[in-house]
């Protein structure tokens, strides 16, 4: 039965997900690189975090200065974002 809690509780989470769940500061370079280094949708995070070594290299700096020291914030939501798809 606990197993079965936790599985619901993943399947939640992963369903609530979206670029939306990042810090407001950083989805703008996000969507940006996203749009400019990938051929994903969005919204396709399985896309997006298949690519999000390169999304990161290109938004980083735009990210480091929108956020300033959020950025760590961003990061985390970041992968806590991708690390179901992984
Ligand atoms: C994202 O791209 C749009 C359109 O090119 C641009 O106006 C906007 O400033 C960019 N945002 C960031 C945060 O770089």
């Amino acid at each position: 039965m606990k197993n079965l809690a936790v599985i619901i509780a993943i399947v939640a989470a992963v369903q609530a997900q979206s670029i939306d769940d990042v810090p407001p500061c950083a989805r703008d370079c996000l969507r940006n690189s996203t749009k400019k280094v990938t051929l994903c949708a969005e919204s396709d995070l399985s896309c997006v975090c298949g690519k999000f070594d390169q999304i990161r290299g290109d938004a980083a700096g735009c990210v480091l200065g929108a956020c300033g020291a959020d950025t760590g914030k961003v990061l985390d939501a970041t992968k806590q974002l991708c690390e179901p798809l992984a």
